[in-house]
């Protein structure tokens, strides 16, 4: 912590300065966010939409820490991470960021407990409190009595729901959620967006989701959309409350 450099961050965990990412393909150069300035506060549910190739997942691996910005700076919780050295970027990768993805990203051959302990294991947290911590969150997911269950021998949903028990162990200062039902049907969706909806209304966890589909993003207290690797428009979410 001490090496990093602190700012006041007045509640605000997510904040963009001027980012701008150019990608090299063939030494032509791709401009994949031209300029984004945002912040988010702590507590907030957002969506993020836009057509595909908007520049969203490249905004969400600078936010994951995933990457770096070509230009301008990005602050999690007052610290500018655009400074860091790659090791200390990928321990707060593992303290403070809980990611959950289309594709669920489980480990195949690991049972749904051990994959839910796995960024305890990272973090070095003894066995025993391991345990505990994951046993509580397959519970709170309704996943009691699959701990020892495989992921592919389980549904999308509740392979999805191991990944939100694993992006939450942490105690994370945001939840990253790139298109998290792309791979599910509609009532599947719907169930994994009223988890993320009570986890942020519940526990006062901060989410920040991609998706392309309407009715998903309206899950969100405020909707962000992207163009051409722009924000073009940034909106409070007036249905979120009818949902
Ligand atoms: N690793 C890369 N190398 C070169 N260009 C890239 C790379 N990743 C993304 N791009 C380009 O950057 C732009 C933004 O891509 P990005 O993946 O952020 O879009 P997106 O909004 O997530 O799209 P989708 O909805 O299809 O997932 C696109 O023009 C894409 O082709
Ligand atoms: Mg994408």
């Amino acid at each position: 912590m001490s090496q990093d450099i602190k700012q006041g961050n007045n509640g605000i965990v997510v904040k963009a300065v001027g980012l701008k990412k150019t990608y090299f393909l063939d030494a032509v150069a791709v401009p994949a966010l031209k300029e984004v300035n945002l912040e988010i506060p702590k507590g907030s549910f957002v969506s993020i939409t836009g057509a595909s190739g908007s520049g969203k997942t490249t905004f969400m691996n600078i936010l994951g820490c995933l990457d770096k910005p070509t230009e301008g700076k990005y602050i999690l919780e007052g610290t500018d991470v655009s400074l860091l050295t790659p090791d200390r970027l990928a321990e707060i990768r593992n303290e403070r960021i809980g990611f959950i993805f289309q594709n669920f990203n489980l480990l195949a051959r690991t049972s749904a407990m051990e994959n839910v302990e796995l960024p305890l294991v990272y973090a070095g947290v003894a066995r025993h409190e391991r345990q505990k911590k994951a046993l509580e969150l397959l519970e709170m997911m309704g996943l009691k009595g699959f701990e020892t269950h495989f992921p592919q021998q389980l549904s999308g949903g509740q392979q999805q729901r191991i990944a939100i028990a694993r992006a939450l162990v942490n105690s994370p200062s945001i939840i990253l959620a790139d298109e998290p039902t792309g791979n599910l049907d509609s009532k599947t969706s719907y169930e994994i967006m009223n988890i993320l909806k009570r986890l942020n209304e519940e526990m006062g966890v901060t989410i920040i989701l991609v998706t392309h589909e309407h009715d998903i993003a309206e899950y969100a207290q405020r909707i962000i959309t992207f163009k051409d690797g722009l924000v073009i428009s940034d909106t409070v979410n007036t249905k979120k409350d009818t949902l």
